[in-house]
């Protein structure tokens, strides 16, 4: 069976945790959108990984682990997780593959993201700094983009990089006064990334095809969230890919058909990192006790991240253009400790009750939670294995977000360890 695991909010739902566990049953773990700006955390006992660009099927040492052309792909950080998982024992050789196609992040695409950001104060994005937005801008652009496959070919890329380079320092210069880069210095260091990655590069719209025809299983990591989705999410506060589950197909060359099952994780609150629209968020004591006892800090950046009411508005919506079939609830055991938690059922925008998410930003910045307020439970859930063990009030929360959103929940995080894990 094929499986595609997506975030169903703002990102940083627990992903890589639902990817990791659901990794054991399959061969091929694929990360098909999105680049380093993603930091999707797996824990196993008391050891902790961050991955950035590699699956999260890497920690497991006979999953082959694919990049897909939907990716851009920072050669600086691919390597220094090649080489910190190395350091842990495990090893990528012979089980990653990287697609010619996809785009690579250079220095001057981190250097366009922070000079952007910088000069639009306090209306910037907020992005994560990992050149995202500039990459993709060059790959719809075309004229400037630098692929794996280009990697290949380093005399025609020696003259390419002098041309964009040359370019890029113009706008540098003109728009904000920057220092110019040296064409030199990056190709030197694309050299370094050929003779590294070289052996990773492939085809791997016909390798995932091969691998479906002789019966491999596969699960498809999504990155980011439904609702920073570039076409579908809060534009402009978005990220530059399609990361709800739409962006699978073409960000991997295989057809949607072909997978079986779209799983949604979500938390059971909400967080967002970055600007824009947020109607649940609690900046408040809520909103802080939940960042403090849920460690709500940015995996790539380390920013804090913004923390608010569970709402269903927004997962409904996620779930609807994703076409997902279950859904995964990660955090319950942080909610512990709550008098009362509530649930957003519905925006009322001007005036009018809504139930369909406006991925418009301005509207949404109108939009009002209309709540629902249910009883807290005060015991710890970490410990707990069984979900009929959980107290009543927790399996009431899980019990009645279902009916809500309309999608069976079929397991519940109440910790962030591999084993913290609840199955129903
Ligand atoms: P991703 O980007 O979707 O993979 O998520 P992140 O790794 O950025 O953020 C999720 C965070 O929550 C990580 O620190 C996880 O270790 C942690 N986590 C995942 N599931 C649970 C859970 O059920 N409970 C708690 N307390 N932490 C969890
Ligand atoms: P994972 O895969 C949370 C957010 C940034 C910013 C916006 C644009 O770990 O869930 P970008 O650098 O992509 O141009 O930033 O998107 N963002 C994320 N937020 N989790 C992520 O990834 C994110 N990737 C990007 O904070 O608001
Ligand atoms: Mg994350």
């Amino acid at each position: 069976m094929n499986l595609c695991i997506t975030g169903l909010q703002w990102g940083d739902e627990g992903k890589g945790k639902i990817v990791d566990i659901l990794a054991e049953k399959c061969d091929i773990v694929v990360r098909y959108g999105g680049g380093a700006n993603a930091g999707h955390t797996v824990v196993i006992g008391d050891t902790k990984f961050a991955l950035h660009l590699l699956p999260s099927g890497s920690i497991r040492k006979n999953t082959i682990c694919v990049i897909t052309n939907g990716v851009v792909v920072d050669p600086d950080c691919l390597l220094t997780e090649i080489d910190t998982l190395g350091e842990k024992g495990i090893t990528l050789t012979g089980r990653l593959f990287i697609s010619e196609s996809a785009h690579v992040v250079l220095d001057y695409h981190k250097k366009e993201d922070q000079l952007r950001e910088e000069s639009l104060g306090k209306d910037k994005i907020g992005t994560t700094i990992r050149g995202i937005g500039p990459c993709y801008g060059d790959k719809v652009g075309r004229t400037f983009a630098v692929r794996m496959d280009d990697l290949q070919n380093l005399d025609e890329l020696k003259v390419k990089l002098g041309k964009i380079v040359d370019y890029k320092n113009k706008v540098f210069s003109a728009v904000y006064g920057a220092e110019p880069i040296k064409a030199d210095e990056i190709f030197e260091k694309c050299k370094v990334y050929a003779a590294k990655l070289g052996d990773f590069t492939m085809d791997t719209t016909e390798f995932l095809h091969k691998s479906i025809a002789d019966g491999k299983s596969i699960v498809f990591e999504g990155a980011q969230g439904a609702l920073l989705d570039l076409d579908h999410g809060t534009f402009p506060f978005v990220t530059s890919s399609n990361a709800s589950p739409l962006g699978m197909s073409s960000g991997s060359g295989v057809p949607a058909k072909m997978v079986e099952k779209f799983i949604g994780v979500a938390k059971a609150y909400t967080t967002r990192v970055g600007g824009g629209p947020f109607p649940s968020e609690q900046d408040n004591e809520i909103g802080e006790k939940i960042r403090v006892k849920g460690h709500e800090y940015g995996t790539t950046t380390g920013r804090p991240r913004r923390c608010g009411w569970f709402d269903a508005v927004v997962v409904s919506y996620a779930a609807t253009i994703g076409g997902i079939d279950e859904i995964a609830m990660l955090h319950l055991d942080t909610l512990s400790g709550l008098k009362e938690v509530k649930i957003c059922k519905a925006y009322e925008i001007d005036g009018k009750e809504t139930l369909f998410f406006p991925a418009n930003s301005e509207k949404l910045s109108k939009a009002k939670c209309i709540y629902e307020t249910m009883p807290g439970w005060d015991e710890e859930l970490t410990e707990m294995t069984d979900f009929n063990d959980l107290p009543a009030n927790a399996q009431n929360y899980i019990t009645h977000v279902e009916e809500i959103i309309k999608k069976p929940i079929t397991m519940v995080g109440v910790g962030p360890k591999r084993s913290q894990t609840l199955f129903r």
